[in-house]
Order: structure tokens, then C-alpha cells, then sequence
């Protein structure tokens, strides 16, 4: 198998990283996520500011997996901006089609949990995924997510209504 590592993104990483989701939005069958392919397409710029901002940040991380000098996966955590939310962070993941079931989703995972239970600011890593997405939620529920529950009907793909889970994994971390 060809080698990958997962690793925190550089600027440099922006360009690959919207080319793997561009990727990912244009497959047929569609996977599910809430984007059309035309309603994904920030400015380079935009991804690699980003990235620098969460570079120094407590409770967001912006994750590469990388083989062969491509992105191969992706992996944001993006932490609440209010005091009230801010031990908070959101979840998302894509692995490139032909990296899936491969394990490269559960390398993000587990560097984005060894990362929240080391941060003093994540109490709760949180993320929404459609309910028929069965393989996300079993990776979901490999690693700790619970679901808490259900979003009925809120996106819908050629008219049809689709349920959002919620799910999300506690850490207790010491009183200040
Ligand atoms: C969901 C996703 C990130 C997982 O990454 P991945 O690299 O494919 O995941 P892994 O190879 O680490 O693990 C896949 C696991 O799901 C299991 N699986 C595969 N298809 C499955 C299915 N239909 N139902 C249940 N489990 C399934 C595999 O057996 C494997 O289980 P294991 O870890 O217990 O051996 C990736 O498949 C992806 O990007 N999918 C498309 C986009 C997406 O759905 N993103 C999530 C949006 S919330």
C-alpha cells in the first residue's frame, strides 16, 4: 500500500485541500454532504488564512493526511468564538474516494482526539452527518460518538427530505 501520513496543514496545503473537496462534491453517486459542487469554490486565499489561524489556535485544527505530495484526506475541528462556546469544536472529514476504507479516516480521527483530550480548552468535539451516511457513523461511533440526536428533514437532495444525526464526544477536563 502507498504510504500517507497525517499531519496539521501548511498555507502550501490550501490548493490541495479545496481540490479534494471539489473532488469529493463532484462524485456520482453523490456523497452525503449538504454542498452542490457549485456552491463550494473559496478563494485559495480564504483556506490558506485559515489554516494559519487555526495553526495558533486552542480549540480548532485543520489536519492533512498526504500521500504521494497529494491531500488524501482532510480533517477541521472549528472551535466556538464566544466564551460561552469556546470548549466547543465542529467536526468534519473527507477521505478521497479512492483512499476510503483504507483507514485514513480513522488516522484524522484519532489525531484529531489525541489532540482534543491534550488541549486543555475541548470539553466537546461535536458533528452533524446525515443519517443514512452508515460507514461516517460507524467511524463516529468507533470513536466515541454518541448520537444525541436528530435533525428531521433539514437538507433535501432531489426533493427528497434527509435527517441530520447529531453526535458528539465529551472530554472532562479540570475546573479552572
Ligand atoms: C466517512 C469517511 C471520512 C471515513 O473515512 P475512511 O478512510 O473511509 O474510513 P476508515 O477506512 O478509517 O474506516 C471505515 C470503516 O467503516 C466501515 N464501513 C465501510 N462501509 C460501511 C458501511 N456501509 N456501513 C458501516 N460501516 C462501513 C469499514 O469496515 C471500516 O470499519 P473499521 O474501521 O471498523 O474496520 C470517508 O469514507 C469519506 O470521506 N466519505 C465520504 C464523505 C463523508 O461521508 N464524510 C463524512 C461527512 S459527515
Amino acid at each position: 500500500m502507498i504510504p500517507y501520513q497525517v499531519r496539521p496543514a501548511i498555507p502550501s496545503d490550501a490548493a490541495g485541500y479545496i481540490g479534494l473537496i471539489a473532488a469529493v462534491l463532484r462524485e456520482h453517486p453523490s456523497v452525503d454532504t449538504p454542498y452542490a459542487p457549485d456552491e463550494f469554490a473559496p478563494p485559495i486565499a480564504r483556506i490558506r488564512d485559515r489554516i494559519i489561524e487555526v495553526s495558533g489556535s486552542a480549540n480548532s485544527i485543520f489536519l492533512i493526511a498526504e500521500a504521494n505530495r497529494q491531500v488524501i484526506g482532510a480533517l477541521t475541528c472549528g472551535g466556538g468564538t464566544l466564551r460561552a462556546d469556546a470548549h466547543m469544536t465542529a467536526l468534519g472529514v473527507y477521505v478521497a474516494k479512492d483512499w476510503r476504507d483504507r483507514g485514513v479516516g480513522s488516522a484524522l480521527m484519532q489525531a484529531a482526539l489525541d489532540w482534543a483530550a491534550r488541549s486543555p480548552a475541548v470539553e466537546r468535539v461535536e458533528l452533524e452527518v446525515f443519517a443514512g451516511n452508515t460507514r461516517a457513523i460507524h467511524v463516529y461511533e468507533k470513536f466515541g460518538f454518541e448520537r444525541e440526536g436528530v435533525k428531521r428533514g433539514l437538507y433535501k437532495r432531489n426533493g427528497e427530505l434527509l435527517d441530520m444525526l447529531i453526535m458528539a464526544r465529551l472530554f472532562t477536563k479540570g475546573k479552572a
